[in-house]
């Protein structure tokens, strides 16, 4: 039997190399592999996103970037959160379970808090609901990068309460975090993110990603200077299209001198345009064909329905909701 991978992303905007290379190669690397799961986390959004027309639209956006970066739905089930309510019922459940100070103690509270914003509850329960998704399907492992781990350990921590509390209902989950790009650098050397403004679009237009990659940060070295590769934020980006030999290479040219941040910048475009360019006619092939990403994610739902029917069974069961 196969092991099962589940995994989301928010449909909060363009999805970034962060997103790519952290999270959704990851999914499209293990879907042979194992019984995937892929979601679009669209209740969670709804803590940032409060627009019916740009949560729907982001909605699809994301779903036709999955497909696009390789994804294959006769693999993988592809399905958008919200078309499985029951993750809302077992949050509840888990809710009764969790403390105040617990969920106090989650970073992305605690920098909600920082910035003396105040937080919705919605906020402040998001790594439940999060839990819900992951043990609600059962899974074994979770592909994401660093920043998801904490939410995976609360995952776990929120099982073992549960089967505690309410005798054995749900196993533990691994999160599943590559080393190299467990926290992709922005175009500013900070993690990449929408939040930070310092991404690079993954489908984004020639003319987004070249001022993406013009606005890089760098030092005031001239073209001759000899140059410390792993201290310039374009050869960190670069790392991420070069393996072995080609990445050897442009190391040495960078100690060397007489390779200036504008050629670096340059080649990296290029490196990115070629890369990107069968994912964009990907997803221009779905863009014209939208009923077919919409039947998609309508026969993602059936499945993940069907997935969890026997679970919320056990679960209601354990609770005690279920009168038998
Ligand atoms: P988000 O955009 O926060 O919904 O993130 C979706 C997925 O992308 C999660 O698995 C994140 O951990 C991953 N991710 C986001 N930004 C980065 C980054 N800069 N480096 C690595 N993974 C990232
Ligand atoms: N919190 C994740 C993010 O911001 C999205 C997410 C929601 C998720 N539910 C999940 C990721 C379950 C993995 C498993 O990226």
């Amino acid at each position: 039997m196969k092991k099962r991978s589940l995994s989301g992303i928010k449909p909060t905007g363009t999805i970034h190399l962060g997103n790519y290379f952290g999270a959704i190669k990851q999914f499209v690397d293990l879907q042979d592999e194992y019984e995937s799961f892929v979601f679009i986390a669209d209740f969670h959004a709804i803590t940032t996103v409060q627009n019916k027309e740009e949560l729907s639209k982001n909605t699809l956006n994301i779903t036709m970037d999955y497909l696009a970066c390789g994804l294959d739905p006769k693999k993988v089930c592809l399905f958008k959160q919200s078309d499985l309510p029951e993750v809302t019922e077992l949050t509840w459940y888990f809710n009764c379970l969790t403390t105040v100070p617990y969920l106090e103690r989650a970073t992305a509270y605690k920098d909600a808090k920082a910035k003396s914003k105040e937080a919705s509850v919605g906020l402040f329960d998001y790594p439940i609901l999060m839990a819900a998704d992951i043990l609600i399907q059962d899974a074994d492992i979770v592909p994401v990068g660093a920043d998801q781990k904490q939410h995976v350990e609360y995952a776990r921590d929120t099982a073992i309460k549960f089967n505690n509390a309410f005798g054995e209902t749900f196993k533990l989950p691994e999160p599943r975090i590559l080393k190299e790009v467990a926290t992709v650098p922005g175009i500013d050397g900070k993690k990449m993110s929408k939040s930070y403004s310092n991404i690079i679009p993954l489908f984004g237009t020639d003319e987004q990603i070249r001022k993406a990659v013009m606005s890089i940060i760098t030092d005031s070295k001239a073209p001759a200077d000899p140059k410390n590769p792993d201290e310039c934020n374009i050869f960190a980006i670069h790392k991420l299209f070069l393996k072995g030999e080609e990445l050897e290479s442009l190391r040495k040219r960078y100690e060397e001198g007489g390779l200036g941040y504008k050629e670096a910048k340059d080649m990296l475009y290029e490196k990115l345009i070629a890369f990107i360019t069968p994912m964009r006619e990907k997803r221009e092939y779905y863009e014209n064909n939208i009923e077919e990403v919409k039947k998609i994610l309508k026969e993602g739902a059936i499945k993940a329905k069907e997935n969890i029917k026997a679970k919320m069974e056990l679960i209601r069961n354990n609770v005690g909701v279920n009168i038998n």
